[in-house]
């Protein structure tokens, strides 16, 4: 078998060949099919991101048009999938309740499974970007015991997103265009991070030859851990604590520089970037925008704003090289934008379904292997089987 190299964590091993997303950690950079981070987000929108990643080039017109006309034929769900959203507590965590039900979508669209080519592949991954929208919005839906919205397909990607999950019964619903703009820029900045831990585990599914929507299930599953998506909800927890306990930051530093203390800073360090985050460095600016233009001040903007500053300057910080990440600053607008807490990681789902979609179909298409690591074993070594009776 020959001699196998050990990496735990996969911190130094190449798993693929990838044409989608390329990051340079040492400059922080970040490059979908080769456009900067910082032109996409400026000059881009979702829908079209969405198309750039999962078919390699930015759409002519005509092509975005027929795009936004194949994702608007699948905006719905089955009914029959309302009864399983409706057999969950209303306690339950929106991060289960996503990857249970995206799974669940393969028994009612079966052909979808049934992926045979590029032309199948890109039809069911159309059919996926509508129906997991609608399964987003139904978790919070769910979580405030309101009931569902029907998609409308005079709207937007994002706007009819937003509509979903935001209209409330009875009550007239008008788009906040600072809303839905600062929607689409975060959304775009988590659209794909080459093969951090959710994108590699559904890859690694996939390479079964498992169908689409079981991957991106699990996926989701991926995403909900705090070192990974849930690091969002996890920064906001942090800077209300720390605004509830009289907004002591340099307490909370000194707390994370211990290393008897378990306590670590939420939305600071990244695996790969041993710079600043340059989506970081979008959303913090995007994050001024909004509070400006909506007219919110908010204590925990402060206590960010002490927190990098602090890190910034501090030898533990400067010499581990760790600086903000992307899920430093999208809580707060999360926040001000009134999503609830535990919907923020599904705002990061939401993002990453073009990427999970765009690695998953880059997989299939190159004819990847099945995914097998090995391992190097450190268990006891040959001995016989002993009756109970003789334990
Ligand atoms: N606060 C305090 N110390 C830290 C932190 C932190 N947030 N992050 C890393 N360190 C220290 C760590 O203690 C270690 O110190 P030493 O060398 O003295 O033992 C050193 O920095 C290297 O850390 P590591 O844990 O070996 O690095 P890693 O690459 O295994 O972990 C990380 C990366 C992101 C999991 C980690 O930095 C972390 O836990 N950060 C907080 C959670 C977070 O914000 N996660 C979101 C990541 S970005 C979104 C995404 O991609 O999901």
């Amino acid at each position: 078998t020959g001699l196998i190299t050990l990496d735990l964590g996969y911190k130094n091993t190449g798993a693929t060949l990838s044409d989608i997303t390329y990051l340079d950690g040492d400059k922080g950079e970040l490059f979908y099919r080769g456009y900067p981070i910082e032109q996409i987000a400026e000059k881009s929108n979702f829908t079209e991101v969405m198309y750039l990643l999962l078919h390699g080039e930015l759409p002519n017109q005509e092509q975005f048009l027929q795009f936004q006309k194949n994702i608007n034929k699948y905006n719905y769900v089955a009914e029959e999938m309302k009864k399983i959203l409706d057999a969950f507590p209303r306690s339950a965590h929106p991060m289960g309740v996503l990857s249970t039900l995206t799974s669940a979508l393969t028994a009612f669209n079966p052909k979808a499974v049934n992926v045979k080519n590029k032309e199948d592949l890109d039809h069911a991954a159309e059919m996926l970007l509508a129906k997991f929208s609608h399964l987003c919005a139904w978790t919070y839906r769910k979580t405030l015991g309101l009931p569902l919205n029907h998609g409308d397909n005079n709207l937007n990607y994002v706007e009819n997103f937003y509509k979903m999950t935001f209209r409330m019964p009875n009550q007239d619903f008008e788009l906040d265009p600072v809303v839905v703009d600062a929607l689409d820029k975060i959304l775009i900045l988590h659209a794909d991070h080459e093969q951090n831990c959710s994108t590699s585990t559904v890859r690694m599914v996939g390479s079964a030859q498992t169908g689409l929507f079981a991957s991106i299930s699990a996926g989701v599953s991926a995403l909900w851990g705090p070192l990974h998506g849930g690091a969002n909800q996890a920064v906001i927890e942090m800077l209300e604590h720390i605004e509830q306990d009289s907004g002591d930051v340099a307490k909370y530093v000194a707390k994370a520089k211990d290393k008897n203390d378990s306590f670590r800073l939420m939305g600071f360090g990244h695996r790969v970037y041993k710079n600043f985050d340059p989506r970081a460095r979008i959303i913090k600016k995007a994050t001024y925008d909004v509070l400006n233009k909506l007219g919110i001040q908010d204590k925990a903007l402060d206590i960010a704003m002490q927190l990098e500053k602090v890190a910034l300057e501090d030898d533990y910080f400067v010499e581990r090289q760790l600086y903000p990440n992307v899920d430093f600053y999208s809580g707060i607008i999360y926040r001000a934008l009134g999503i609830p807490t535990e919907m923020f990681t599904v705002m990061f789902a939401l993002g990453r379904l073009p990427g999970w979609i765009s690695q998953w179909k880059e997989m299939r298409l190159h004819g990847d292997p099945i995914g097998r690591p090995r391992q190097v074993y450190q268990g006891a070594q040959q001995r016989d089987y002993v009756p109970m009776e003789s334990r």
